[in-house]
């Protein structure tokens, strides 16, 4: 190590929505190694995503042996992994064999919008969101095991006869990991059983009821467990014998990478999507403004900390769209130049409601729109356009919460991939008017479940040491006149209200 202790480092795998990654860490929380590898996004009708399982493990076991090989660390130098994971994709396998039923139903997938639609017909709106502390949408994971078990055949009562598991991303590299049908250990965090509509938000156990509404049988479903505890060690493979040692979800991991520990510390992250989570303490708070109200992590026996949540579910994928769909970039790099390449967005703005609208309006049946073309515009306007939807959506998020906690932002902690997109850090603080700052690891998806992981396994002792790991890198400071600013907020959310009703 660079301090001349010890060579001891943590593995942290990332399964996320685009790809897979694996980050070695040493004690300072420095990246020593990564390996990344993406996998295939099926569409296959409009609305509908989904991921191959099988896929997806190998490529989780390619970048472990990856970013090892790179970071030039042996099996015995890794003294836990730690596991972060795209929340609410569900799949359900063969516990037998270990073979998926049916591909993964990814998050952004809005086919079980009828599902939900009749749930609160049937059920109410207010049971899921009192219990769960969720709105009943297309985006959790519980509709999505009802969708499975009724359109697979025969898949219920397989799944009634206990040879069915269901998980969340997390659950699945976990089994597979710690052996899988060879004794894989079948669990899930906290935080990601918070995203299911299944866990009830105070016991922190599967509520029964609402699974029997649900149609999910409860022998299907995982042990939940804390975020940082050793659920099992690795059998095979580049990391046989090693403490598997935590799982959160990747944005609650974020939290928790960037250190917010305390009520009130809150973090945004820039990657397919875009996740503002607040940490609030040991209470869970009841969000009226359209936020989610989730479990933020919990360690081991201690209490459980709470969040309210932000979910926009296009922001990333949208420069993904305008490369791959539009062919209007060739690089996703190219989309800031481009956009500076004009002064203003030429009047147009942008709303990607490819997934329906998430927070704060949870409207499934809503689709993307363009607004204010004329002549004029050029595809640097609309790459500007995109790059501010990012931001007014993130201004829409952060005005729920200031209404929920009464809590004032006074900066924002920024991560995840686009936080390279300095135009587009400059539009979140002049569109917010607070300060935005990049932490020096902006990695703080995998840091977090290496913390984690670190913490569970006395490798790090405390939350103050991982605070003192945490370093500014860049800070943008508020540019806009504040009459400009409430102006094209209104245009924003005059497109917004263009969104909603295209299901009727
Ligand atoms: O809730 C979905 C979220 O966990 C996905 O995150 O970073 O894979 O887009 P990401």
């Amino acid at each position: 190590a660079a301090d001349g202790g010890p060579r001891e480092y943590i593995a942290a795998i990332d399964q996320g929505t685009t790809s897979s990654r694996c980050i070695v860490f040493d004690r300072a929380g420095t990246i020593v190694g990564v390996e990344q590898k993406e996998h295939e996004q099926i569409l296959p009708r409009p609305g509908w995503v989904e991921h191959d399982a099988a896929e997806i493990w190998a490529n989780v076991q390619e970048v472990v042996a990856g970013a090892l090989a790179k970071a030039g660390v042996t099996r015995d130098e890794v003294k836990a992994i730690g596991i972060t994971n795209q929340r609410e994709t569900t799949l359900l396998w063969d516990r037998a064999t270990g073979r998926p039923v049916h591909n993964a139903i990814v998050w952004q997938d809005t086919r079980t919008d009828a599902i939900c639609r009749d749930l609160g017909r049937n059920v109410g709106q207010d049971r899921f969101r009192r219990e769960t502390g969720l709105p009943l949408a297309s985006y959790f994971a519980g509709p999505k095991i009802r969708w499975l078990l009724d359109n697979v055949e025969g898949l219920r009562e397989r799944a009634e006869r206990g040879e069915i598991l269901f998980g969340t991303m997390d659950s699945w590299v976990i089994w597979n990991l710690t052996g899988g049908p060879d004794g894989g250990r079948h669990v899930t965090d906290v935080t990601n059983a918070s995203r299911t509509m299944l866990m009830n938000l105070r016991t922190l156990d599967w509520e029964e009821r609402i699974c029997e509404s649900m149609g999910v049988p409860t022998a299907v479903l995982p042990e939940i467990r804390s975020s940082a505890e050793v659920y099992g060690h690795a059998k095979g493979g580049p990391l046989d014998g090693i403490p598997v040692a935590s799982a959160l979800g990747d944005q609650q991991a974020a939290l928790f990478g960037q250190t917010c520990f305390a009520e009130g510390e809150g973090k945004s992250t820039y990657g397919t999507g875009t996740f503002v989570l607040m940490n609030t303490g040991e209470k869970p708070v009841n969000s009226y403004a359209g936020l989610l109200t989730t479990v933020g992590y919990r360690i081991g026996d201690e209490k459980p900390v709470y969040a309210l949540e932000g979910a926009i579910a296009v922001t990333g994928s949208l420069v993904q769209w305008m490369r791959d769909q539009m062919g209007l970039i060739s690089d996703a790099a190219e989309i800031e130049p481009l956009a500076r390449s004009v002064d203003d967005n030429g009047g147009t703005y942008f709303v990607p409601a490819f997934s329906g609208l998430f927070a704060p309006y949870w409207r499934s049946d809503a689709r993307g729109v363009i607004a204010g073309l004329t002549r004029y515009v050029t595809k640097a306007h609309i790459a500007r356009a995109v790059l501010e939807a990012t931001a007014w959506q993130t201004r829409e998020i952060t005005d729920a919460m200031h209404k929920d906690s009464g809590v004032e932002l006074t900066t924002l902690k920024a991560d995840g991939g686009m936080t390279a997109n300095g135009l587009l850090m400059q539009k979140i603080s002049d569109f917010l008017d607070v300060p935005v700052v990049r932490p020096e690891v902006t990695e703080t998806t995998c840091l977090g479940a290496a913390y984690a992981a670190g913490l569970a396994t006395g490798f790090w002792n405390s939350t103050d040491e991982l605070r003192a790991n945490w370093r500014e890198d860049h800070r943008w400071e508020p540019e806009m006149d504040a009459a400009d600013r409430e102006r094209e907020y209104k245009y924003w959310l005059k497109t917004v209200e263009r969104t909603m009703g295209w299901l009727e």
